[in-house]
């Protein structure tokens, strides 16, 4: 785990809400760690003190799927004109002779700044291995470095050209390794044939069982209904013992596959204690581009998966690079678009898309220590929201970021002054009702 920030002050929060539906609680923080949670706490005559009127406090987001590589780099050479997948895979073969180290590294430092603004403290980035050089690597390293004290940063080493399809990739992927990338990467389907997709999930597993990693695989990212590589990366998680430690990203491809294969593959996934991430924002904006109407909507089945017993994350996945335009490091965001394509607009299904942008992605990179439990680090983030989905709702302000007891990020409330004829006003949007929280999964 990465040094946190020295934080010698107790810090003392007067009047929070939890996501689980408590309220007018306190909590005490004494050494970067949560002390006490509970109603009416004394506060100690050192600590700093802050009212934080009832709004809603939470364990910092997570994003379980990113690319830190690419970030920011939108329009360098030139930008995606067709918005489809393979045109942006295309685009980034363009600009990678033209980066540098330098260049990666200050755009990720710069969206690293925008994720402690947004209360995003965790970020599993993939970075690419199918460059000689390795300078991506070597840079993102550098920034896991020099931003640990404030964000945990975990790399995985994604052979973006196919490890089997690209002559060098698996060289490549294993220097990544052996310059401390904790997490093995793969593209199956973007291997040549099934046969080499399935063979580089064997590989790629056996190599991540050998060093005792964590395997992570853009997997089915498609809208092909016979792309089932997710089928072997389960299969090869059970074979090796792998469970708990291996993430199938996007799979897509679920989102077009038979119902009565589907009712199959679920059971599987789960007995494999595979995690699922599926990025919303991502794969709604890709997938389905050769569709007239109607038109696939490439997301993959979340509430199936989460009914079967799968961990499923939401991944931010891209932030202004040659496969997404826009983006900002927003979680709340990325949950919003999450509920919207799959229709997870029930009170519990909306609290189920928050978890899927905080506990459930910590899940997924085995964050040490998070929580809002006695005994947790002090990493948390209130937010000018009085629930969960009234935060996915309003993408809620983060009006005060905490890492290991520091404050590390500050916003003012959000509230317009109104000039209306006959009545002073102020909007904040926020509601008097947020539904009934006993419907709330926990
Ligand atoms: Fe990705």
């Amino acid at each position: 785990m990465p040094t946190p920030m020295p934080a010698h002050q107790p810090l003392f929060l007067r009047n929070v809400c939890l996501p689980d539906g408590r309220s007018g609680l306190d909590l005490l923080v004494r050494d970067g760690r949560i002390e006490a949670v509970g109603p009416a706490l004394a506060v100690p005559p050192d600590a700093k003190a802050i009212d934080a009127q009832g709004w809603l406090l939470s364990p910092p987001f997570v994003d379980a799927h990113f690319h830190m590589d690419s970030t920011l780099s939108y329009g360098l050479p030139r930008v995606n004109a067709s918005g489809t997948l393979l045109e942006g895979i295309a685009l980034w073969g363009e600009l990678k002779p033209l980066l540098t180290e330098e260049a990666i590294a200050d755009r990720a430092l710069a969206y690293c700044d925008w994720a402690v603004a947004r209360g995003l403290l965790a970020i599993r980035s993939h970075v690419d291995v199918c460059d000689d050089r390795l300078l991506a690597v070597r840079a993102l390293r550098a920034v896991q470095r020099q931003v640990a004290p404030y964000l945990d940063l975990q790399l995985v080493a994604f052979p973006q050209d196919g490890v089997l399809r690209s002559p060098r990739a698996l060289h490549n992927l294993k220097a990544a390794l052996d310059l401390g990338v904790e997490v093995v990467g793969g593209i199956p389907h973007f291997e040549r044939t099934m046969a080499d997709g399935a063979e580089s999930v064997r590989l790629l597993c056996e190599l991540a069982a050998e060093r005792g990693l964590r395997v992570d695989m853009h997997c089915d990212e498609s809208d092909d209904p016979l792309s089932r590589h997710i089928e072997t990366l389960a299969q090869q998680t059970q074979r090796l013992g792998l469970q708990g430690r291996v993430t199938g990203s996007h799979l897509t491809s679920m989102h077009s596959m038979d119902n009565y294969y589907v009712s199959k593959l679920l059971p599987l996934i789960a007995e494999a204690g595979v995690h699922v991430v599926a990025n919303p924002l991502i794969n709604i904006t890709l997938q389905g581009r050769h569709d007239t109407y109607p038109r696939r909507r490439g997301m993959t089945r979340v509430p199936e998966l989460l009914a079967a017993g799968v961990n499923v994350g939401f991944g931010q996945d891209c932030v202004m690079d040659p496969w997404y335009a826009l983006g900002s490091g927003d979680m709340l965001e990325v949950a919003g678009m999450g509920l919207h394509v799959a229709q997870m607009t029930s009170v519990a299904a909306q609290r189920q898309c928050f978890d899927a942008v905080t506990v459930n992605n910590a899940r997924i990179l085995g964050l040490e220590g998070y929580g809002l439990a006695p005994g947790c680090r002090a990493d948390f983030v209130l937010l000018q929201a009085r629930s969960p989905s009234e935060a996915i709702r309003l993408r809620a302000h983060r009006l005060l970021v905490v890492r290991a007891g520091t404050v590390v990020s500050r916003m003012a409330p959000a509230t317009a002054e109104l000039s209306l004829p006959g009545r002073p006003a102020t909007a904040d949007f926020t509601a008097q009702t947020q539904g009934p929280p006993s419907q709330a999964p926990r």
